[in-house]
């Protein structure tokens, strides 16, 4: 079962990733957590992610290669936030990763506002929480450590803008490239309300993979 969740910021990637993996027991995969644990000790990604561009395709494919290579991967994975790039889908192709669902988040730009303003998140689990949709049984601090929580450096109107326009901007391509494939009969390509509530998200993503529709 290996997946790919694709969609714009705030869609819900993150959230649904863990609940997936959790559920299938596959090991969730998200470039932006990887790449943001590296935040403190490499000021090249550090900048780039908060200015809310895309780190290039080299240092992107190359960890994903090693992390898709574990053993943990031989029954599946999902994968939140790669590719994001033509270049990096068909990177994916040409190491022969095969794919069997493409999941496209869709929501509206005023949810997404709301989403990525009001999140927050443990920095070194990648738990998030919501002020208003999710919050913490205690305000500000992670479930599980009592830790405090942060604000992404990126969560801001002004850098969701630039992240809003790399997104539009790579979508076509990636999108085009999948339905191909999906005309090839070689993959599930589905398009997600992420309107909906957390739990009715899961349940239809459960529904995709148990091939209800
Ligand atoms: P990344 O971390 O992947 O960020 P993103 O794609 O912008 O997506 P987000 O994490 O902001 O949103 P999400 O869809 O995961 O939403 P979430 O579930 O948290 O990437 C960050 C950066 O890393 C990139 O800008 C780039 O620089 C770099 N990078 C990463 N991958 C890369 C790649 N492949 N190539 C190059 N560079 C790369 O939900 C958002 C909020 O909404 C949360 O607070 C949550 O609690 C809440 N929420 C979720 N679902 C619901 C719901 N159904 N109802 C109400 N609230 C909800
Ligand atoms: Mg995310």
């Amino acid at each position: 079962m290996r997946i790919i969740l694709l969609g714009a910021p705030g869609t819900g990637k993150g959230t649904q990733a863990k609940l997936i993996s959790d559920i299938y027991q596959i090991p969730n995969i998200s470039t932006g957590i990887i790449l943001r644990k590296q935040i403190k000790k490499n000021k090249k990604i550090k900048k780039i992610i908060e200015s809310g561009k895309l780190v290039s395709d080299e240092i992107v494919i190359s960890l994903i290669k090693k992390r898709i290579s574990q053993i943990d991967c031989k029954t599946g994975f999902i994968l939140d936030g790669f590719p994001r790039t033509i270049f990096q889908a068909k990177a994916m192709q040409k190491e022969k990763i095969k794919v069997d669902y493409v999941l496209e988040f869709k929501l509206s730009i005023n949810q997404i506002i709301k989403r990525i303003t009001g999140r927050r998140i443990h920095l070194k689990s990648g738990r998030s929480y919501h002020i208003q949709f999710k919050k913490p049984i205690l305000e500000g601090k992670d479930d599980i450590t009592g830790e405090s929580l942060e604000i992404r450096k990126d969560d801001n109107i002004l850098i969701l803008k630039k992240r809003l326009k790399e997104y539009k901007f790579n979508r076509i391509l990636l999108m085009n490239f999948y339905i191909e494939e999906k005309n090839k009969k070689r993959l599930k390509y589905k398009v997600i309300d992420a309107n909906e509530k957390t739990e009715t998200i899961t349940s239809k993503i459960k529904d995709i993979i148990s091939k209800k529709y």
